[in-house]
């Protein structure tokens, strides 16, 4: 079978879902405090719909699924999503991406449901600091969650940290919590998505890295988790941190994804506007051929890169809506 190739030579073969826009916090960097325009429940694809175009692109070379939000735990009944993906042919990494603060009831059923690998959102062990990015006060929850996931067997579990002014002073206590935990830490630049995020204070990651490298004594990694983030780690491999910097040192050149969002419309970049609507074309009775066709012009729309640092007011979409 031939893979799905863009215009650049990108083999694309990683779709993050996202399943619902809502959540349940408010982080500064992804979704604005008093947020209403949610997309409405008639548009969102049911689970029906989801099964048929993710079947249709893992027949198209498809491997990899994340599911993303908003927070994808909210969407009623993601477990049994989660056992339908991940018992189609192709599809042999179901993985996702949560705020964690659902997960404490919910790490078992989705381990048995078959995803395989959690990312957690988590900015600091402040609580005033959580409070204050987050826009809850959620710490013992996300805390409880990640205790949750790990007692259930899920490896690796990697912590997301969005670096910013108001937590660049926490890192080290996160490598520390990390570390004494058997989690993957992985520090992320500030992207600015929509106006709150472009308010709040980026911080550049490379010095941040090389002092991590000094201070731990970290060495390269050959880790790579299918996805933007470099991997250094510890020499006894006991501790990896990843850094994903998409404004000083973008990795747009080796994307391998597009983005399906809860209202059924593929983005093919996180920072640009190209799309293609799958649910206009399902809801208007498209047969599986038509939606393969659709698939591959959707691909050949993708762009070469974000364009974040050149032009940082150009978006007006936020994180809440694509899902990271
Ligand atoms: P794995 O590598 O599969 O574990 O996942 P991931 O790191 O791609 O997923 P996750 O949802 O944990 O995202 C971590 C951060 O990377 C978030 O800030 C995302 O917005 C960002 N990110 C993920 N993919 C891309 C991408 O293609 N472009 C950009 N600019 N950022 C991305
Ligand atoms: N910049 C960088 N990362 C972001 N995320 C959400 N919004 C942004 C942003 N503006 C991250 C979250 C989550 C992941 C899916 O995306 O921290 O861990
Ligand atoms: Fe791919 Fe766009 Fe992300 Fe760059 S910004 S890595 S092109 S999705």
């Amino acid at each position: 079978m031939n893979p799905l190739v863009d215009r650049f030579g990108r083999i694309i073969e990683y779709l993050r879902l996202s399943v619902t826009d809502r959540c349940d916090l408010r982080c500064a960097y992804c979704i604005p405090e008093g947020f209403k325009d949610f997309e409405e429940p008639d548009h969102w694809l049911t689970f029906d719909e989801l099964e048929r175009l993710l079947g249709l692109f893992a027949g198209l070379g498809m491997k990899r699924v994340r599911l993303t939000g908003g927070e994808p735990l909210l969407r009623r009944n993601v477990v049994g999503l989660c056992g339908r993906i991940a018992a189609l042919p192709g599809i042999d990494d179901l993985s996702l991406s949560s705020n964690a603060t659902q997960l404490a009831r919910m790490a078992d059923d989705l381990k048995r449901a078959g995803v395989t690998r959690l990312n957690i959102s988590l900015d600091s062990l402040r609580p005033e600091i959580v409070e204050k990015i987050n826009g809850r006060p959620v710490l013992d929850k996300v805390l409880d969650g990640l205790e949750a996931a790990r007692s259930v067997g899920f490896a690796p579990i990697k912590v997301n940290m969005v670096v910013m002014r108001e937590n660049a002073d926490d890192i080290d206590a996160m490598v520390a919590f990390c570390m004494e935990r058997g989690f993957v830490l992985r520090l992320i630049e500030l992207m600015p998505m929509g106006d709150t995020a472009r308010r709040m204070g980026y911080v550049d990651l490379q010095p941040v890295i090389a002092r991590l490298r000094q201070r731990f004594g970290l060495v390269d990694t050959l880790m790579h988790g299918g996805g933007p983030a470099r991997y250094l780690g510890t020499p006894d491999g006991r501790f990896t941190v990843g850094f994903i910097t998409p404004i000083s040192q973008h990795f747009c050149e080796t994307c391998n994804r597009v983005r399906l969002t809860v209202d059924g419309v593929l983005h093919l970049c996180l920072g640009q506007e190209e799309r293609m609507d799958f649910r206009v074309l399902m809801r208007a009775g498209a047969s599986d051929a038509d939606l393969a066709d659709a698939i591959h012009r959707a691909i050949d729309l993708k762009p070469e890169r974000h364009e974040f640092r050149e032009q940082p007011q150009k978006l007006v979409r936020f994180m809440s809506m694509t899902g990271g």
